[in-house]
């Protein structure tokens, strides 16, 4: 079970997380690949495929983690360079681990989404996969997202989501609630892990309600895209 602070308290939760993220980061990658049965390889490509990256871009990668995300965007044109930032050494050590040509093009940088070390307007579009959830303040963190893109630029953001329909829904609060938490506890030994992971799903403000979010952080043409039965969302952002 996750401590109750955890789920309510901005402090506990920062600390909670990126404790968690430190402790499976050696099984980070084979988890989410296992768990979601390999959709969350495509779910990044299609968060790819609607960032729709230029030549010459610098995109910023926010809590990346292992770098999936930031790995694909580097992957889509000519003289991309993407910079992911994430709170968990451990998670960005096993990135540099992986990176298979040693290539530069995504370089690792330990930092906090709501206290970006970046100028304003530097990067010409933004990604962030599954990790707005586990930020500790949401609105700081959005706000800090919007001030580092460019005039013109834009942020694709995959987060999971909630189905709607009932059917979807009970096979989901199933696999979420019985079945995830048993497979993640055999290969990550972490008991809370995967229990903070359905609570911070069922809390999260999905949807309008974070398309709304995202404008009032300062984001235009907020669009929302559901996957796979609504179990994940790409939300796209424009900054005018
Ligand atoms: C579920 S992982 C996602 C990793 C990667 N983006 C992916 O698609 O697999 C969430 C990541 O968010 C990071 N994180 C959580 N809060 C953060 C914050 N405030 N600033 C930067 N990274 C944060 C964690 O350390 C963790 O690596």
């Amino acid at each position: 079970m996750v401590d109750r602070d955890v789920l309510v308290k901005p402090e506990a939760k920062r600390v909670f997380v990126r404790r968690m993220f430190d402790g499976i980061a050696g099984t980070y990658d084979l988890l989410n690949h296992v768990l979601s049965l390999g959709i969350d390889i495509v779910w990044r490509k299609q968060t790819i495929d609607k960032l729709q990256p230029e030549a010459n871009w610098h995109i910023l990668d926010l809590a990346t983690g292992t770098g999936d995300l930031g790995f694909e965007s580097a992957k889509r044109g000519t003289h991309i360079d993407v910079v992911g930032v994430d709170l968990s050494v451990p998670m960005l050590r096993k990135g540099v681990e992986k990176n298979p040509a040693k290539s530069d093009t995504l370089k690792f940088l330990c930092g906090d989404c709501e206290h970006l070390p970046f100028p304003n307007e530097l990067f010409d579009g933004l990604t962030i996969g599954f990790g707005i959830r586990n930020v500790a303040n949401l609105e700081p963190a959005l706000m800090e997202m919007c001030r580092v893109i460019k005039p013109g630029g834009r942020a694709a953001i995959l987060e999971f989501s909630r189905p709607r329909t009932p059917f979807f829904r009970s096979i989901y609060n199933f696999y979420f609630r019985s079945i995830l938490p048993i497979i993640g506890r055999l290969i990550s030994r972490d008991p809370s892990a995967y229990h903070y992971l359905y609570e911070s799903v069922m809390r999260f403000p999905e949807g309008p309600e974070f398309c709304r979010r995202l404008e009032n952080a300062g984001f235009t043409q907020v669009q929302a895209f559901r996957l796979t039965f609504g179990i994940a969302t790409i939300y796209m952002a424009h900054k005018n």
